[in-house]
């Protein structure tokens, strides 16, 4: 019989190819490197190259993590994603804003990590992220509670038609909930998979002085 584990021995991992790298050229601000990568995962056509997982701490100190789209990077290097307040990661970055942001871009076989500290965008940029959502993820987001227990599907569908109802009466409808976060980096780490398996590490660390960067044995 195969087992499970035999068929996840089975598996490739780290498929495709990484386009040419050289760490010795990187340049000394890893937003600029973080754009180029991103922007070969885009111009590959990857399947959702804004989709990174955020991992966060909650009030007993245990990691929690989930996936969310990047919605963008800004001039001075944060990372903005989006969720609403209530949420259990909106809850654990308003009392714990440490951060971690994972990317993973296949069959680029690159990686990049973000450790970081959030902070809340303000009330017009979260407005305008939720106003630039479609309707459906509006209807929902308005009704609040996400991650609360879902108890009453009835109610919920009853709620979510309002909700679209009223967006389509008056489409600047905004959930005082949303809320943009902004991840500013102290550590990134850009992670390229070789055929030899002699992986590329490429760690940044924000130093008084600034960027500091250099290989990581694999
Ligand atoms: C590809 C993908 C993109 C997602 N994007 C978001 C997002 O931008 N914002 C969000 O709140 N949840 C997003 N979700 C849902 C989250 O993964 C998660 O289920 C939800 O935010 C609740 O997480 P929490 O209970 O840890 O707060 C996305 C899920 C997937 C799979």
């Amino acid at each position: 019989m195969t087992t499970l584990r035999d068929r996840l021995r089975a598996e490739a991992s780290i498929v495709g190819e990484a386009p040419p790298f050289d760490p010795s050229a990187a340049p000394d601000d890893p937003q600029e490197l973080f754009r180029d990568w991103l922007g070969a995962a885009l111009d590959a056509g990857i399947t959702e190259p804004h989709a990174v997982t955020l991992s966060t701490v909650d009030a007993d100190g245990r990691p929690d993590a989930r996936v969310l789209v990047l919605k963008d990077v800004t001039d001075d290097g944060a990372f903005e994603v989006a969720t609403g307040s209530e949420s259990a990661k909106g809850t654990q970055l308003q009392s714990n804003p440490n951060a971690a942001l994972t990317f993973y871009w296949t069959p680029l076989a690159r990686s990049v990590r973000v450790r970081g500290l959030a902070t809340p965008a303000s009330a017009e940029e979260s407005a305008a992220d939720f106003r630039a959502r479609n309707a459906a993820a509006k209807a929902i987001a308005l009704a609040g509670r996400q991650s609360a227990p879902l108890t009453d599907t009835a109610e919920r569908d009853r709620l979510v038609a309002e909700n679209l109802a009223a967006l389509s009466a008056d489409p600047g409808l905004v959930s005082s909930e949303w809320t943009v976060w902004r991840i500013q980096p102290f550590a990134l780490e850009f992670w390229q998979g070789a055929p030899t398996r002699n992986h590329l590490r490429l760690q940044y660390t924000r130093t008084p002085e600034g960027w500091r960067h250099g290989e990581l044995w694999a």
